[in-house]
């Protein structure tokens, strides 16, 4: 039985009535600190399932000096190099890329790449026979990059300026 009049029994009291406060209070702080936690752990997990997202407005065009029109036949495919930068993750280095570019009678210019659809050799202009060549395994290209033949299964990659 309690007896109020008792002055220790009375403290008692008052501490139990107290420590459900500060339970609480330590309750909600550590909760504040996991929450904490919680979202300085997310920020990496949602960044890395957002990605996508963000990578797709980050591309961008970029623009490569190919070279002047005028130096360019009607007709008749030219070699370009072209310097570009490659970003493979966190690696950026510069790149020489081959292309091909052919001046037509519009001065639209259209562009194949000079990588083999096949295995990845290089495909080369052949002024006498007007076609493409790959030497590796005899792949053949006509003018727009479609395959003539060989075992490339499929044409050579270009498009139009
Ligand atoms: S790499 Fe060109 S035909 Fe095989």
């Amino acid at each position: 039985m309690l007896d109020a009049k008792d002055p220790k029994k009375q403290d008692d009291l008052d501490e139990q009535t107290e420590a459900p406060a500060r339970r609480s209070f330590l309750g909600a702080v550590s909760g504040v600190i996991q929450a904490g936690i919680g979202i300085f752990l997310a920020i990496p997990v949602l960044r890395y399932v957002l990605h996508p997202v963000f990578e797709a407005r980050a591309v961008e065009t970029v623009w490569t000096d190919a070279g002047l029109l005028v130096d360019i036949p009607i007709g008749e495919p030219q070699r370009r190099v072209l310097s570009l930068i490659e970003r493979d993750g966190w690696s950026v280095r510069p790149v020489a890329k081959a292309i091909w570019v052919m001046r037509r009678p519009d001065d639209t210019v259209a562009v194949l790449t000079a990588v083999c659809p096949h295995l990845g050799c290089s495909i080369n202009w052949q002024t006498s026979s007007k076609r493409y060549d790959c030497a590796c395994h005899q792949s053949y290209f006509d003018l727009a990059g479609k395959l003539l033949s060989g075992p490339s299964r499929r044409a050579a990659r270009g498009g139009s300026l």
